[in-house]
């Protein structure tokens, strides 16, 4: 049976790692790093990930605060916004929740915030920098999945590394980090032929694609470390239910290490939100 990567406890370290740094800065700066969480729209999963995103950094000694504005809020509103919180000098981070609602332009928001708050590590000068191997603010997701894989293996030198799907908030910049972290990375998709056979030489399978279930047990090599970005909701027995994008229960006697769902990746992304605000707060103070 595969050792579970409990990401609650490795969360948890994270957190408590930053609220002491928060303490150290507050001591410094005489302020606290701020966050703003812009949410726009009533998309049910969203306001969930917000909600708990603004409470962590309230419980890491942070201020928080949230924006919300209606789904049919224009550009123009939401590129105001973009701009006050830009010109704020007490916040310190800004993200806007995705996915916007269909008629506003995602690029062009990412794009409008200032590259220095941006927390979530999208701005087009911020994935630069992670492709040239020497970014700051780096996407919260990828960056959680290589805080849990370095727990389990210290040195992922040239291990074989599968990455399933292409999004810019996980794939990309996850095959980006594992590169820079000297492994071989093949990245697939939906469009991909023969996906089971290129898993199966991997040594590591990041699986984000977003399809519940979707990594089957004989994709797995033996002993091989497997970690489950989705959270995907399914009906079981008449029951809703959390699942990942991994078959967990059959995968689980294949490998020697998995994350579950819930309670695997999840909660290492907002760590890492909070790791980035703190980053962001002390490059911005450092400047100023
Ligand atoms: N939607 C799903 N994941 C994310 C994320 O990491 N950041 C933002 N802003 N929106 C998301």
């Amino acid at each position: 049976m595969a050792d579970l990567i409990d990401g609650k406890q490795i969360s948890q370290q994270v957190i408590d790692e930053v609220a002491s740094e928060v303490a150290d800065f507050k001591q410094q700066y005489d302020t606290v790093p701020g966050l703003a969480v812009v949410l726009v729209g009533e998309d049910p999963a969203s306001h969930v990930y917000v909600r708990n995103k603004v409470k962590r950094a309230n419980e890491v000694g942070m201020k928080s605060i949230e924006h919300r504005l209606p789904a049919d809020c224009s550009q123009q509103t939401l590129n105001r916004l973009i701009d006050d919180l830009n010109n704020d000098p007490e916040v310190h981070g800004i993200l806007v929740q995705l996915p916007l609602p269909e008629h506003l332009n995602e690029e062009e928001v990412i794009a409008a915030i200032a590259a220095d708050k941006d927390v979530d590590g999208f701005h087009p000068l911020n994935v630069g920098a992670l492709a040239c191997g020497d970014a700051s603010l780096i996407p919260c997701t990828p960056l959680g999945c290589m805080i849990m894989l370095k727990q389990v293996c210290a040195d992922l030198s040239g291990k074989n590394a599968v990455v399933i799907g292409r999004s810019n908030i996980v794939g990309k910049p996850m095959a980006a980090l594992l590169m820079q972290a000297n492994c071989t990375v093949t990245v697939v998709h939906s469009r991909t032929r023969d996906i089971e056979e290129i898993c199966s030489r991997a040594d590591i399978v990041v699986a984000a694609i977003g399809r519940p279930e979707f990594v089957k047990a004989d994709w797995i090599k033996p002993g091989a470390i497997v970690i489950d970005v989705g959270i995907n909701a399914i009906e079981r027995d008449g029951k809703r239910k959390l699942v990942g994008d991994v078959d967990f229960a059959a995968v689980e006697p294949v490998a020697s290490a998995i994350t579950p769902v819930p309670g695997g990746v999840g909660p290492m992304t907002i760590a890492c939100l909070m790791k980035n605000t703190l980053t962001a707060a002390r490059g911005l103070m450092a400047k100023s």
